[in-house]
This record gives C-alpha cells, sequence and structure tokens, in this order.
C-alpha cells in the first residue's frame, strides 16, 4: 500500500506533487521521490535525459529538506510515498525508478509476482537494474517493449500489463510524450481526473480534492491516458471505454480516511485487502505453498523439533491461535510466550528450536529482545510482521512479511488478520515440506484460505446487528469473552480490543476455566461474548453458554451462518460465514473488532487514539 500521486497542466508539477504526497502519507512512509520532466529541455536527438528525479528514505519531510527550497520546473511529474515489499526502505529503493535511459519513470503500488524472472530475462536483453524493488522490471519492461516495436508509452503499457503477474497500480511518465501520464490498474486503487487547466492520478482522493471533485476510480484491470483536461480509458483488452465519473463531496478529513469516520473502521473494512496481500504470491496455482523467504533446506526444517511464539499483544493472540495450527499440522510441539516474560524464565533451546517472534510495527522492545536473546542461544529466528526495515527483520534468520498496508490505528485490526494468514501458511509450509500433511488435506486447507477474503467481505455485513448491541451495551460495566481452542485466542483478542479503546473492563478466559473462578462475575445483565464456532468442541461451548445464562448473563454470540440453537441461545448474535476451524478466528474476531469501535463511538471515545497506548512500544 503506496501513496502515488501524477499531475500535467499549467502549474508548476513539483509543488502540486508534494502537497498531495502529504496528503497520501498515511498509505505509506518509508521513502517519497518524485520525477518532474521539464518540456522546455527536452532535447530528444540527443538522448539526453530531460527528466529530473528526487528520492530519500524515511517522510517526506526528508525529502523536502533534501530538496531544501530548489525548484525543479516542469509542467508534468509523478511522486510516490513508499510503503516497502520487496527491497528495503533506503534511497535506492525508493520509486520513482527509471529505464536504463533515464527517459522513462514509473510509480508503482502493490506486488509484481513474477519480478525475479522478468528480471533474469531484462538483465539478459542487456538491462541494468539499479534497486531490489520488484517495481524496477516494469519500467525495464516498457522500455524493452518500445525499443522493440517502436511504439507509444500507452501501447508498451498496454503490453506490459498482460506480461506482469500481481497487483499493480502503474503510473508512466517519459519525456517522450512529455503531455501525458499513463496509469493502469491491476487490483490496488488509483483514481484520475482532469479540470480544464490540468490532469490527475492519485491512490486516493485526498490527492485529488484541491483540483478536481469529479474523479474517475479506474476499474480493475483499465488503464488511463491523463493530459491536461481529459482523460480516456482503455481495458486491457485494448477496448476504449466511456470512464464513470463520480462527484466527491467528502472534505479532506473524510477523504483522507476513506469516507470513514476514524482510521481504525477504514482498517476494519481493507481487511479482505490486506489478507489477499499476504497470501499472493504464497500459493501457487496448484495449491503449493511457497516462501521465497526462508532459505531453510529440507534437512533443517525437518531437523526442527520445538517451536517457540514470541510476542505480544494482539501480537500473542495470534501466536495462540497459530499454536493450534502448527501443532496439529506439523506434529511440532509449540511453547507460547509473552515476549517480556521469555527472557527471563529460562528457555530450553538448542539448534533444533526455532523461534517465531511476532509483531506488526517489528519494533516492539520485548519482542526484540527476545528475540535478540534467542539468537544468542543459537536457534533459528522467525519474524513475522508488517514493517519492511524494522528492527525485527535484522533479529531474524528469515522474515514473512504481512503486506497488510500502513495501520494508523492504535488498535490493531487488519495486521492480527494479516498475522493469523501469514502464520497459517507458515504452518501449510511446514506440514509440506516435512510430509506431515496428506496431499488433499492440504489442498483443501489451501482452499480454504483461499476463500477466505470474499468470507472477510461477508463477515463485514455483520456491522448492522454490532451496531445494535453496541447501542444495548454501552454502558455495561464489565464484559467477559470465553472461547476454546483457537476460539479462546479470540476470546482474549476480543477482551484486549474492547479494553483498550472503550475502557470498559473485559476478561477474556478459556470457557472451560470459567467455572473455577470467574464465573462469581457473572450477575444479571452482564454481557458475555461467546465464540460458538470451533468445531469440535461446540457442545461444550453451548454447555457454557447456558451456565452463564443460567446466572442472568446477557449472551453475544458468535455463530456460523444458520446456527439455530445459537440462535435460541443469544440476546444478541453475529453470524459468520464457515471456514476450517483452525482457521475460524480470521473471521470469527471481525465482529468484535467493531463491536469495540462503536461502543468507543456511543461513548464518544476516540477509537485511533486510546488513551495510554502508542502504536509502537519501544521500551520495555
Ligand atoms: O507491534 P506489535 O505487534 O509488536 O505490538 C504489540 C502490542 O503492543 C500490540 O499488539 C497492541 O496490543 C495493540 N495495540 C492491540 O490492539
Amino acid at each position: 500500500m503506496c501513496g502515488i500521486v501524477g499531475y500535467v497542466g499549467d502549474e508548476q508539477a513539483l509543488p502540486v506533487l508534494l502537497d498531495g504526497m502529504k496528503k497520501l502519507e498515511y498509505r505509506g512512509y518509508d521513502s517519497s521521490g518524485v520525477a518532474v520532466i521539464n518540456v522546455q529541455s527536452v532535447v530528444s536527438t540527443t538522448g539526453q535525459t530531460t527528466m529530473t528525479v528526487e528520492r530519500k528514505a524515511g517522510r517526506i519531510g526528508e525529502l523536502l529538506d533534501e530538496l531544501d527550497g530548489t525548484t525543479i520546473e516542469g509542467r508534468i511529474g509523478i511522486g510516490h510515498t513508499r510503503w516497502a515489499t520487496h527491497g528495503a526502505p533506503t534511497d535506492g529503493n525508493a520509486h520513482p525508478h527509471r529505464d536504463c535511459t533515464g527517459d522513462i519513470a514509473v510509480v508503482h503500488n502493490g506486488i509484481i509476482e513474477n519480478h525475479d524472472v522478468l528480471r533474469q530475462r531484462l538483465i539478459s536483453e542487456g538491462h541494468t537494474f539499479v534497486s531490489e524493488t520488484d517495481t524496477e522490471v516494469a519500467v525495464h519492461l516498457i522500455e524493452s517493449i518500445i525499443e522493440s516495436k517502436g511504439c507509444s508509452l500507452r501501447e508498451a503499457v498496454l503490453e506490459a500489463v498482460s506480461i506482469l503477474e500481481g497487483a499493480f497500480a502503474l503510473v508512466c511518465i517519459s519525456v517522450h510524450e512529455p503531455d501525458r501520464i499513463i496509469v493502469a490498474r491491476q487490483e490496488p486503487p488509483i483514481i484520475v481526473g482532469a479540470s480544464a487547466t490540468a490532469g490527475l492520478v492519485g491512490s486516493d482522493i485526498p490527492a485529488l480534492l484541491a483540483y478536481t471533485r469529479d474523479v474517475i476510480p479506474l476499474d480493475n484491470r483499465q488503464i488511463a491516458e491523463v493530459m491536461r483536461g481529459s482523460v480516456r480509458v482503455w481495458g486491457f483488452d485494448g477496448v476504449e471505454v466511456e470512464p464513470e465519473t463520480v462527484h466527491v463531496e467528502w472534505d479532506m478529513d473524510a477523504a483522507e480516511k476513506g469516507g470513514f469516520e476514524d482510521f481504525m473502521l477504514k482498517e476494519i473494512y481493507e481487511q479482505p485487502e490486506a489478507v489477499r496481500n499476504t497470501m499472493r504470491g504464497r500459493i501457487d496455482g496448484s495449491g503449493r505453498v511457497t516462501l521465497d523467504e526462508v532459505s531453510w533446506t529440507v534437512d533443517e526444517i525437518k531437523a526442527i523439533d520445538k517451536i517457540v511464539v514470541v510476542a505480544c499483544g494482539t501480537s500473542f493472540h495470534a501466536g495462540m491461535a497459530a499454536k493450534h495450527s502448527i501443532e496439529h499440522w506439523t506434529r511440532i510441539p509449540v511453547e507460547l510466550d509473552l515476549a517480556s516474560e521469555f527472557r527471563y524464565r529460562d528457555p530450553v533451546l538448542n539448534s533444533r528450536s526455532l523461534v517465531m517472534g511476532i509483531g506488526q510495527s517489528g519494533e516492539t522492545a520485548d519482542t526484540l529482545a527476545a528475540m535478540s536473546f534467542a539468537r544468542e542461544m543459537g536457534t533459528k529466528v522467525l519474524a513475522i510482521t508488517n514493517v519492511v526495515g524494522s528492527s525485527m527483520t535484522r533479529e531474524a534468520d528469515a522474515v514473512l512479511f504481512t503486506h497488510a498496508g500502513p495501520e494508523i490505528g492504535v488498535a490493531a485490526t487488519k495486521t492480527f488478520l494479516a498475522q493469523l494468514v501469514a502464520a497459517n501458511i507458515f504452518a501449510l509450509y511446514l506440514a509440506q515440506e516435512r510430509g506431515t500433511m496428506y496431499g488433499d488435506k492440504l489442498t483443501e486447507t489451501v482452499e480454504a484460505m483461499r476463500r477466505l477474503p470474499e468470507q472477510i467481505e461477508e463477515t463485514l455485513l455483520v456491522q448492522d446487528s454490532v451496531l445494535q448491541a453496541a447501542k444495548r451495551y454501552a454502558d455495561a460495566r464489565d464484559f467477559i469473552f470465553i472461547g476454546r481452542g483457537v476460539g479462546n485466542a479470540v476470546a482474549l483478542e476480543g477482551a484486549l480490543k474492547l479494553k483498550e479503546i472503550t475502557y470498559i473492563h473485559a476478561e477474556g478466559y478459556a470457557a472451560g476455566e470459567l467455572k473455577h473462578g470467574p464465573i462469581a462475575l457473572i450477575e444479571d445483565g452482564v454481557p458475555v461474548v461467546a465464540i460458538l464456532t470451533g468445531e469440535p468442541l461446540y457442545e461444550k461451548m453451548l454447555s457454557n453458554v447456558e451456565e452463564v445464562r443460567a446466572r442472568g448473563a446477557d449472551t453475544i454470540l458468535i455463530a456460523h451462518e444458520g446456527d439455530e440453537r445459537a440462535r435460541a441461545l443469544a440476546n444478541e448474535l453475529f453470524e459468520v460465514p464457515t471456514t476450517k476451524p483452525l482457521l475460524s478466528p480470521i473471521l470469527d474476531v471481525i465482529p468484535l473488532q467493531m463491536l469495540s469501535y462503536f461502543i468507543a463511538k456511543e461513548k464518544g471515545l476516540p477509537p485511533d487514539k486510546p488513551r495510554n497506548l502508542a502504536k509502537s512500544v519501544t521500551v520495555e
């Protein structure tokens, strides 16, 4: 998830680009860069480059310092704020990327899955690569098509998109066509527009809003040619289509949040996309799990005799659910440790152990210290994180990035789902390499994972029921969450979400433990949230629900669609689609994220910025 801006028109491009990039910085802030063409100085006969490119690692402020008031003359340009996926967040990996001649520049949001193959092909044709990014293949590919066919930039991009695999919003300019910006979309959103004096491009509405309120969100698999005063659009099949203009009424604040009131809600709704991105390129057409990031040999993988998961907060809950999948699918015993406790308990580790650190920020001090301790003990270390270049990646032998895009809300939502998916993919990979899962079972599970993004979309439809429950229970003093198996991890996560953004006292418990103490808290009207989706323990969960109802509790149940027994016992029912039991936390937690969010709103509390909390906890 990166931010893209493009401008062509009567004004100087640089200030427009920088202004748009600042508005999109929430989409990525690892590095930023601009490319501007100065038409007056085009010297096409000598082949001399006339494009100025400035790029800098860090937030946009770093780029502004680098520019330090310098003006780059030119009325057409593209800009980018990066959220790294391939290649560390360095100056060299920052966008825009250029072809060998320096005449074409490209910015990109997404992941080009076949970048390795294309890179090798283009290198063998004589192209020189200067970055570690997947994006750079796109610009060399376009260059190579123009060289061989002598075609226009638009025709070259049209051909390139039939070769590129994966997800991309690509925006390109060329010194040889300095009056137009070519835009292509395969999945990630990109918006174009034009006023009488300008043509505009942005990955989100805020980048365009100051110049036009009439925008064209490109459809999937479309190409646009954006010029001063006009936009033309074609399908990837080359057939021109009539673009559909949308009039935007939002103010700037609403636009930055995509029309949602808060980043947290926006991020809850981004979960289908986040999960798609976590899976992208990791399951091939035949259903095999491929993890290029993990370079351990099969023998090394077979030698692992224990996995220890270390994490904090929500990431700990992802690890708690992953323990079940890893043990069930691979038969490797898994220990689960709060990162803050791990080092101090004198854990038994050796070279056959694998320590798996999970953390969205990659900067949590406790998790870092636990991973570093594990390294000193000579174990293998794997990191699952959302942030490329974060400290956690330096403590690990292998890193699985979750690719969920930046999360602004302090409460972790989409990064939690992405962690669950990444950890499950890793578990399946271990099972596949160790041969501990029958082929048909593996295929069946992979297929269930592939269905998840759509099922998440379906789960989001629960919003109206959740809103009703939030209104009803916003004034509750206590909440109890119960679950069994992976449902226990969901219960703990539900309680944590509620505590952190609504400040209501909440307890998450393994449902079977209730009778050993916490059941004393149950009295008339206490809301008890129970997770009823875990197949093997369903009957036992129903009994626990009966127990709390008998003592006066109000029950809020998460159950499969059409579960009439659950309906009969529920004061509030949140229905979710059915998936494999071990994957069910990925769906079950969504109504609980929403419940916390809407209760916080009922109470007039700020969900994005809960008191006393920070997005990354860098102190022990
Ligand atoms: O960045 P990390 O995942 O390592 O952060 C760990 C916790 O601080 C974090 O998950 C925290 O619990 C969340 N804000 C909960 O929503």
